[in-house]
């Protein structure tokens, strides 16, 4: 009997232990922040109270003097009736949109942290609506030209003009079949050809955004492996769909998907120790600030939002990644929608030298209008079996393959072999390192807190001292003729035909839009002041709201803490 008890112990503990042990490694990887832990996030996110800051608050919740507080008043007043008188149709037309369009009441509510929200919305309006666009400027219905540093979410990647040609000639070349469905357009034959060159892969297939490109590699990656689930990296972004977002902003909470650490060894460990992982999905615009989410101003309440790249570092990660992965037979994806075609010609792959086994791509490759591409090896992108013939994996789609989207993705293509094209790739980083490196002197010499950090040329804005006004910029930016997308300053997107001169303006409208921002006292700081003490002060906020008192307590001390070296300037 004892045997038996012992026996049947030491089974169930082979059985078990390896399953503990996989649990382990795949807690340790798990990111110590929110966006690590999704469903805690998800949680958490719903118990946020409520509330606004009135007048006083909002102009001196830092407890900055009377002089200084009086200062950012006027600064506000000014440059809300600047943004106000500049722009009339363009605001009015904005605003009427706004009471119907559920996309832009959803952008606006969240341009800045929601505590300064309703004051924010009810002076400092931008209009959301434009009439032409000419090289790297686009004109509001007022006639009032800016520069877009938004890049159209990335799809601008060789400059405005350069997609006015693709559609023009596409839609040219697709006129004669028009609208067809089901039966391809002969043009398609080439695309697929171009893009088996370009990803090196054996198969394709055409969708209509990233998201549904996205969703339907995960799924042949899950229908092949026949395991469970996917593993995405804490903080990135692989689109919308219910079941690859999780955390804030899906309020389903995902099961099947797993989040861990980017560029951490615990995160291999525990690839290595599961065997339900189908696929692990890569972001790569992740390199320039691991584990965080895209950074947005509406979360901008002090100056701790960080980013850096180091291509080396984020290769050896791929490199580490690619090894697991064929070891283990999970698919490694490589989501290029945003970065395809901006690093290299031959997309992350080549930018990085590693293989995935497949690539999604979207928004540039559709040369201006909307696509999602799956490209990958014969065997993974198989949407049936031989064998089973009752066994598939479904996926269609009413306008895949839209003649008008083919030709125009055509262009695209083509256009890839163009000398000049081929041109704006040489020397791309070192180009674009420069040009951050300038700006960044220049905001030295103007002695502004504020830097930016690149990789290529996608940019983020840092601030170098404890704030918690920094999500103003946006505002002074685009007062000075920079556009900038609904995230505000974390993200800027520049197109590759940005010529020295251009870049020149930009430099001199960021550095002025500093200057004065800073002139209007909003980068004032109390030496006591830390990043760690902004925070600990919103989330006494965040408790006394939860209990329903009152946020505007003028009683509260000073903010203290442990004080954070000012930055360079
Ligand atoms: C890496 C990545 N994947 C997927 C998507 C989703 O693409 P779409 O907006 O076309 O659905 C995006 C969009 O920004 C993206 O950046």
């Amino acid at each position: 009997m004892i045997d038996y008890v012992l026996a049947s112990s030491i089974v169930l503990a082979i059985l078990l232990v390896p399953r503990l042990w996989a649990r382990i490694l795949l807690s340790r990887a798990k990111h110590r922040t929110l966006q690590g832990h999704p469903r805690l996030a998800l949680l958490l996110a719903r118990s946020v109270p409520a509330y606004a800051y009135g007048e006083e608050e909002f102009f001196g919740g830092d407890q900055a003097p009377a002089e200084v507080v009086r200062s950012r008043r006027s600064g506000f007043e000014h440059l809300a009736s600047e943004l106000r008188e500049r722009a009339p149709r363009t605001l009015e037309l904005s605003a009427e949109l706004e009471g119907s369009l559920s996309d832009l009441a959803f952008v606006n509510a969240y341009r800045v942290p929601f505590q300064y929200r309703d004051y924010a919305k009810a002076h400092l309006r931008i209009g959301s609506v434009a009439a032409r666009s000419d090289g790297p400027r686009v004109q509001d219905l007022d006639g009032n030209w800016t520069y877009d540093l938004g890049g159209a979410y990335g799809v601008n990647l060789f400059g405005t003009d350069f997609y006015k040609r693709c559609i023009d000639r596409g839609v040219e070349r697709a006129r004669e079949l028009g609208l067809v469905l089901g039966a391809y357009h002969p043009i398609v034959a080439e695309n697929v050809a171009r893009l088996k060159a370009i990803s090196g892969m054996d198969e394709v297939s055409f969708h209509m955004s990233g998201t549904e490109a996205v969703m339907q590699a995960t799924r042949l990656a899950r229908f092949h492996t026949g395991r469970s689930h996917a593993v995405r990296f804490a903080g990135a972004y692989h689109g919308w769909a219910d079941g690859i977002q999780a955390g804030v902003g899906n309020p389903r909470p995902v099961k099947e998907i797993y989040t861990l650490r980017e560029m951490d060894p615990r995160s291999l460990e525990a690839l290595a120790a599961r065997k339900d992982i189908a696929c692990v999905l890569v972001n790569p615009i992740q390199a320039m600030s691991p584990n965080a989410a895209p950074a947005s101003d509406s979360t901008l309440l002090a100056s701790d939002r960080s980013a850096h790249y180091d291509k080396a570092r984020y290769r050896a990660w791929l490199e580490d990644l690619r090894e697991i992965c064929t070891q283990k037979r999970m698919v490694l994806i490589f989501d290029e929608v945003f970065l395809g075609f901006r690093l290299a010609l031959g997309g992350v792959q080549e930018y990085f030298g590693v293989r995935a086994d497949m690539v999604t791509y979207g928004k540039t490759l559709g040369g201006g209008l909307p696509v999602g591409v799956v490209c990958g090896r014969r065997d993974l992108m198989r949407r049936f079996r031989d064998d089973r013939p009752a066994d598939f994996c479904f996926a269609r789609g009413t306008f895949n393959s839209h003649p008008y989207v083919m030709s125009t993705m055509n262009e695209f293509l083509r256009a890839l072999d163009a000398p000049e094209i081929r041109k704006t790739f040489e020397g791309l980083e070192a180009r674009w390192d420069t040009r951050a490196r300038h700006l960044n002197q220049r905001l030295i010499d103007a002695d502004c807190p504020v830097r930016v950090q690149n990789m290529v040329s996608v940019w983020t804005t840092l601030y170098t001292r404890p704030s918690r006004y920094n999500w103003m910029f946006q505002y002074y930016l685009r007062a000075e003729g920079l556009s900038l997308s609904w995230i505000g300053t974390g993200r800027f997107i520049f197109s590759h035909d940005l010529t020295d001169a251009d870049f020149e303006h930009i430099v001199v409208r960021f550095t002025s839009a500093a200057r004065r921002m800073r002139n209007d006292g909003w980068w004032w700081s109390d030496p006591a002041l830390s990043n760690a003490s902004i925070k600990r002060r919103v989330l006494m906020e965040m408790l006394r709201a939860r209990l329903g008192r009152a946020t505007s307590d003028r009683s509260t001390p000073p903010e203290a803490g442990e004080a954070e070296p000012c930055g360079t300037s």
